[in-house]
């Protein structure tokens, strides 16, 4: 097994972060028009090489590109957006309503535990959403176990890696389907 190498580990966070950039471009900062409003907060920009053994080796590209597909499977249209500022969330959450979106999902990463101001601007919106964490953050540190979304989201899903944004699809479509029915 090759030795770990600081210097080599920081070229790839690196590489990624130049990545992060095209993804930021690709994935979008601002909101466009869409059904269902996937949010990232700080620090997942870097999946795949941030902490692999936690958070996974599946980079932020491949879920987006995995859930547009589903989406679109579903009938519906997906936005996928990651910002590791604070006001540009709560920005994309304030445009969500003229965006046309119905439900979102969000991993408000560490503003989890922090953002009284995201929380408000959920609030503010009304739009359904469910709270995704790729990990258990119930089996972590104990300022993680704090979460100031919890309570007002319609579900939260955490531990199950980047699947958790699969199944948070899959709730937001039947949602989605059954507010159609009725
Ligand atoms: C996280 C858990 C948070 O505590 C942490 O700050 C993250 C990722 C998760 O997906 O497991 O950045 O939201």
């Amino acid at each position: 097994m090759p030795r770990y190498d600081p210097l080599d580990n920081a070229r790839r966070i690196g590489q990624n972060h130049e990545k992060s950039y095209l993804t930021d471009v690709k994935w979008r900062r601002t909101v466009e028009m869409s059904d269902i409003l996937l949010i990232n907060g700080p620090n997942l920009n870097l999946l795949g090489t941030r902490e692999p053994d936690r958070y996974g080796t599946e980079s932020l590209d491949e879920i987006n590109t995995r859930l547009m597909a589903e989406a679109e499977r579903g009938g519906v249209t997906l936005c996928c957006l990651q910002s590791n500022a604070e006001p540009t969330l709560i920005d994309a959450i304030h445009a969500a309503p003229d965006a046309g979106t119905r439900f979102i999902i969000i991993n408000p990463a560490a503003f989890t535990h922090t953002s009284i101001a995201l929380r408000d601007a959920l609030l503010a919106v009304g739009i359904p959403f469910i709270e995704v964490h790729l990990s258990n953050v119930h089996a972590r540190e104990a300022f993680r176990q704090h979460s100031y979304f919890s309570d007002i989201a319609q579900g939260v899903i955490c531990g199950l890696g980047s699947f958790g944004y699969d199944c948070a699809l899959a709730g937001a479509l039947k949602t989605l389907s059954l507010q159609h029915e009725s």
